[in-house]
């Protein structure tokens, strides 16, 4: 069984991804890592020095690698994961899907902190932050929507949301 983690930057996909892999006894595997790992470079180094459409192909590839795992697996996906290609569609045939749904406000004052990995918004002023993850966000709920279940986080602890997403799955 694979169970995909899915969200905006900052929604604490791998966090949570990490603890409920130690709840159920699943591997954890990081889509983002596992590109820096393969490319031997930051996500920040592969955006600067080969563009953004070879990372998404990069993402596309291990997605479809992981997704065809025969393990038990919890799989964090990129914050922009779902909206290339027809990701959507091969991660609701080969998992139980999961968005991690956080408020603008929320994601903002995480973000503020955690910027500089994140080539997308490293060079956005902190204050006009806010504006900018909300338009995106607009975009990408377009694609976050069509997880399986969607899951709140504002205000829960990692716990809580890890118990949340148990309570769904079927068994
Ligand atoms: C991205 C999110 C990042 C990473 C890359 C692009 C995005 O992952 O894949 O910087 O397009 O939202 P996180 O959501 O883990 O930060």
């Amino acid at each position: 069984m694979v169970i995909a983690l899915l969200g905006y930057m900052g929604s604490g996909k791998s966090h949570i991804a990490r603890l409920l892999s130690q709840k159920l006894n699943f591997e954890f595997i990081d889509l983002d890592k596992q590109i820096t790992l393969k490319n031997k470079r930051s996500v920040t180094e592969i955006f600067q020095m080969s563009g953004e459409i070879f990372f998404r192909k990069q993402e596309r590839e291990l997605l479809e690698e992981y997704l065809a795992s025969k393990n038990d697996v919890v799989l964090s996906l990129g914050g922009g994961t779902p909206a290339y290609y027809n990701n959507m569609e091969v991660i609701n045939q080969n998992s139980f899907s999961f968005f991690l749904r956080g408020s603008v406000n929320t994601l903002s004052q995480r973000l503020l902190k955690q910027k500089t990995t994140r080539p997308l918004i490293a060079k956005i002023n902190d204050e006009d932050l806010p504006e900018f993850i909300a338009k995106h966000l607009f975009e990408r709920n377009a694609f976050y929507s069509k997880a399986q279940f969607t899951v709140d986080i504002d205000g829960k602890t990692p716990e809580q949301i890890a118990e949340e997403i148990i309570r769904h799955l079927p068994f």
